[in-house]
C-alpha cells in the first residue's frame, strides 16, 4: 500500500481563481486535496490526477438544516474522502464525540471515506491523560458503526503540533499508532483503517515519518498550500510503502 497524502487546505485560499491555480500546482497522483466548500466543485473539475475530499459534513440526508451539507451532496459533486472531527471544529465549534459519530454513520452510509481527526491539548498531554483522551475519540466517533464493515482513515493530530513548527516524533507516533490498533483491533472486526500523522508535517520532516512503514501517510495543513512544497511531500511518500 502506498502513503496516503491529504490536503486539508482549511480556510484557504481567498478567492476561486487561487484556488483553481493552487489545485493546478498540487495536481499529483497520490493526493488528496480537501478544499473549502465553495472551491469543491472548480476544484474537483481542475485535478486529473488527484483527488477530492472535504473537510466537513452535516448527518442529515436533505432537508431544513441551513447552513450544512450533506454526505450525498458531496459524493455528487465526486467527493471521495470527507475529514471528520478536526480539533479545530471540535475546539472552536463546539463539536462533540456524539456528533463525530453521527457524521461518520453519514460518510459511511454515502459511500464516502471519512478521515476521523483525533489528538490531545498540550495540558492534556502534560497530564499524561493522551491515551483516554485517543480511546475517548476513537470508541465514541465510531461508536454508531462499529459493526458494520467500513474502511476509515485515523489521523492523529496533536493539538499542540499543528500549525507550530513543532511535530511530534516519530517514535512518539509510532507508538500512537499501537496504541490506536490496540484501541481499534479488539473493538471490531468489520473496521479495516490506516493511520497516518498530522500536525507541522513539511518536505524537511516527511520521510522521518514516511520510512516507517506503520506510519500510513500524513494529513497536511500549512505546507499543503504551496504546489512545490505538497508535490515534495507526496513523491517522498512514493518511496516508502505502507503496511
Ligand atoms: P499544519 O500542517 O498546518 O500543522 O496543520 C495540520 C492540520 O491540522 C491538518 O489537518
Amino acid at each position: 500500500m502506498s502513503k496516503l497524502i491529504i490536503a486539508n487546505w482549511k480556510m484557504n485560499p481567498r478567492t476561486l481563481t487561487e484556488a483553481r491555480e493552487l489545485a493546478k500546482a498540487s495536481d499529483i497522483e497520490g493526493l488528496i486535496i480537501c478544499p473549502p466548500f465553495p472551491f469543491l466543485e472548480e476544484v474537483g473539475a481542475t485535478i486529473r490526477k488527484a483527488k477530492l475530499g472535504a473537510q466537513d459534513l452535516f448527518w442529515g440526508e436533505g432537508g431544513a438544516y441551513t447552513g450544512e451539507v450533506s454526505a450525498d451532496e458531496l459524493k455528487d459533486i465526486g467527493v471521495e474522502y470527507v475529514i471528520i472531527g478536526h480539533s479545530e471544529r471540535r475546539q472552536n465549534l463546539g463539536e462533540t464525540d456524539e456528533m463525530v459519530a453521527k457524521k461518520i454513520a453519514a460518510a459511511l452510509k454515502a459511500g464516502l471515506k471519512p478521515i476521523l481527526c483525533v489528538g490531545e491539548t498540550r495540558a492534556e498531554r502534560d497530564a499524561g491523560k493522551t491515551g483516554s483522551v485517543v480511546q475517548r475519540e476513537l470508541e465514541t466517533g465510531l461508536f454508531l458503526t462499529k459493526n458494520q464493515k467500513s474502511s476509515i482513515v485515523v489521523a492523529y493530530e496533536p493539538i499542540w503540533a499543528i500549525g507550530t513548527g513543532t511535530p511530534d516524533t516519530p517514535e512518539s507516533m509510532l507508538e500512537m499508532v499501537e496504541f490506536i490498533k490496540n484501541v481499534l483491533n479488539p473493538q471490531s472486526r468489520a473496521l479495516t483503517f490506516s493511520v497516518i500523522y498530522g500536525g507541522s508535517v513539511t518536505s524537511k520532516n516527511a520521510e522521518s515519518f514516511f520510512r516507517h512503514k506503520e506510519i500510513n501517510g500524513a494529513l497536511v495543513g500549512g505546507a499543503s498550500l504551496k504546489g512545490e512544497e505538497i508535490k515534495k511531500i507526496v513523491e517522498i511518500g512514493k518511496k516508502y510503502e505502507s503496511r
